[in-house]
C-alpha cells in the first residue's frame, strides 16, 4: 500500500483550486440511473470512490465514457437490478443506486453497506422512505431487495435528517404517482446540488436545502447536462492546513457560502480569512487561539470537518472542546494525533484538546478519509518526518493531495502506488 512521507515546518504559500464534491458527485451518478437517455457531467473529481460508483453503474449496464471534463453516462433500457456485492461493499454511498433502480424500474437488491470505520452506518431510514412510497423491503442474505409495481408520493419524516436518505427518498419520489414531501429533510448543500440537477433532467422538487422538500412526481425524466459543485469539504482541509503552517494560502473555484462554518471557526480561533466572489484567502503567522467546535447537520459545523480542524487545535493557545454529534465514534484519529505528541482526551462524544506547542513526526496510520486528512495537516506542521499509512483512504476524497501541497511548498512525496484510480482516458463517443 502507498504512504505519504511529510517533513513539516514549512508554511504553505501560494493558490491551489478546489477539485468537484465527492458528496455531491456521487448521488449525482446514481441519479443518472433515473434516465434511458445521455446525461454530460462537468467537474466529476476523479476519486476512488467516485470510480467506484463508476464500475457500479457499468455492473448494473450502463454506458459510462469520460474524457478529461466530462463523465457521460447513458442508463438504457435494459439495466440489471441488482447491484454487486464486492463494489456496495468497498463504500456505502453505493446505496444510492436503490432509490433510482426502484425508481425507474420498480425494483432493486442491493447488499447493505459495509460497516464504516465511523461508527454504525444503518440505512432505516431509507428504508423507511422506500415503504412510505408503497414499496415492498425485504431483507436476504445480507441485501435489501425493495419491490414496487407503482410507487406513490407520501408524507415521510425523517427521524434524523440523513444525508443520504434524503438523497435515495428524493430521487425515488421523482418518478412516484402524485406529491412526496420529506419533513426533517438533510439540508446539506449536495442535496440542493442533486434537486437541481434532478430538476434539470426534469423532475420537479421544490425546498431543497431547507427541512421540507416537496417533490412532484412525473412520467420520466429526460438526458441532460450539469457540473457540480465545489468539494467544502476539500476546500475546509485546505484553509486548516494554511492556518496550521503559518501561511497564505488562496483557494480558487469554491462557493462561499457552503464554507462559512469553516470560515466562522476559524476567525474565531484568530486565523485571518478574506473571501472573495468564489475564492477565500486564508494566512496568519500565530498559534491559534483554543475554540469550541460541536459539529451538527448542516447548517452548522460539518461533521467531515471535524478531524482535520481538531488537528489545527492541537497546536492551540489553551484548551479546546470538540464535540461530534452526527456519528458516534468518529474520534479515531485522536490516538494517532496523540502519537504525533498532541494531549486529547475523549470523552464519550467530547473530546478536550490540551494545546501544545508542537507536534513530533512519527508513523501514523490513517483509519478513515477524513481521519487520515487530519494526519495530513497534523504532520504539515510536525518537526521532523511523517509517515502516513493506509494512504488509499484519503485517495477516497481527495484528489492529487500531494500535487496540491507541493505546489504550496510543502515537503510531501509519496511512496508506493499512485491512487488505485489511475484516470482512464477512453474518449467520450
Ligand atoms: C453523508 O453520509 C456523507 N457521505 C458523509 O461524508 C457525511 O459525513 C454524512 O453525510 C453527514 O454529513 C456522502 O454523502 C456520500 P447520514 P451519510 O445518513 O448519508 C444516522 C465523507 O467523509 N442514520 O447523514 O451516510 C447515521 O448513523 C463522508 O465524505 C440512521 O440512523 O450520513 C448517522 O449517525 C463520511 N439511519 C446520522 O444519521 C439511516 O438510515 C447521519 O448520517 C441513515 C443515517
Amino acid at each position: 500500500m502507498s504512504q505519504l512521507i511529510i517533513r513539516g515546518g514549512r508554511p504553505l504559500h501560494g493558490e491551489i483550486t478546489a477539485q468537484g464534491a465527492k458528496n455531491a458527485a456521487l448521488p449525482i451518478l446514481a441519479a443518472t440511473l433515473l434516465t434511458g437517455e445521455e446525461v454530460r457531467l462537468g467537474q466529476i473529481p476523479h476519486l476512488e470512490d467516485v470510480h467506484t460508483m463508476k464500475l457500479l453503474l457499468e455492473y448494473l449496464g450502463a454506458k459510462v465514457t469520460e474524457n478529461e471534463d466530462e463523465v457521460v453516462v447513458i442508463a438504457g433500457e435494459n439495466l440489471i437490478h441488482e447491484a454487486s456485492y464486492d463494489l456496495v461493499s468497498q463504500m456505502r454511498a453505493s446505496f444510492l443506486v436503490a432509490g433510482p433502480l426502484l425508481a425507474r424500474f420498480g425494483k432493486a437488491i442491493v447488499p447493505l453497506p459495509g460497516g464504516c470505520a465511523i461508527g454504525s452506518r444503518p440505512v432505516d431510514l431509507h428504508l423507511k422512505g422506500f415503504q412510505a412510497l408503497g414499496a415492498k423491503v425485504e431483507m436476504s442474505h445480507g441485501a435489501v431487495a425493495v419491490q414496487a409495481d407503482k410507487l406513490r408520493g407520501a408524507d415521510i419524516y425523517l427521524d434524523t435528517p440523513s444525508v443520504t436518505a434524503t438523497e435515495n427518498i428524493m430521487m425515488a419520489a421523482c418518478l412516484a404517482e402524485g406529491t412526496t414531501v420529506i419533513e426533517n429533510a438533510a439540508e446539506e448543500p449536495e442535496i440542493v446540488d442533486l434537486a437541481n440537477f434532478l430538476n434539470t433532467m426534469g423532475a420537479r422538487i421544490s425546498g431543497a436545502g431547507t427541512h421540507v422538500i416537496r417533490i412532484d412526481g412525473v412520467r420520466e425524466l429526460h438526458g441532460g447536462q450539469y457540473e457540480v459543485i465545489p468539494d467544502r469539504i476539500e476546500v475546509g482541509t485546505y484553509m486548516v492546513a494554511a492556518a496550521i503552517t503559518g501561511g497564505d494560502v488562496r483557494i480558487n473555484n469554491i462557493v462561499v457560502e457552503h464554507v462559512k462554518p469553516v470560515i466562522a471557526k476559524l476567525r474565531e480561533a484568530g486565523v485571518m480569512v478574506e473571501p472573495d466572489v468564489d475564492s477565500v484567502t486564508v494566512w496568519t503567522n500565530r498559534r491559534p487561539k483554543a475554540i469550541t467546535v460541536k459539529t451538527l447537520p448542516h447548517p452548522g459545523f460539518p461533521t467531515d470537518m471535524q478531524a482535520p480542524i481538531m488537528a489545527l487545535l492541537t497546536i492551540a493557545r489553551g484548551t479546546s472542546t470538540v464535540v461530534e454529534t452526527v456519528f458516534d465514534n468518529r474520534f479515531k484519529h485522536v490516538r494517532e494525533l496523540n502519537r504525533m505528541g498532541a494531549n486529547i482526551v475523549i470523552d464519550d462524544r467530547r473530546a478536550l484538546v490540551y494545546g501544545v506547542k508542537s507536534l513530533v513526526g512519527t508513523r501514523v496510520e490513517a483509519t478513515d478519509l477524513r481521519a487520515g486528512a487530519a494526519l495530513v495537516v497534523a504532520g504539515l506542521k510536525a518537526e521532523g518526518e511523517t509517515i502516513i499509512d493506509e494512504v488509499h483512504h484519503i485517495d477516497r476524497g481527495y484528489v492529487d493531495i500531494e500535487k496540491k501541497l507541493l505546489s504550496l511548498g510543502a515537503d510531501i512525496e509519496r511512496k508506493g502506488n499512485d491512487p488505485l484510480y489511475v484516470k482512464t482516458q477512453h474518449k467520450v463517443n
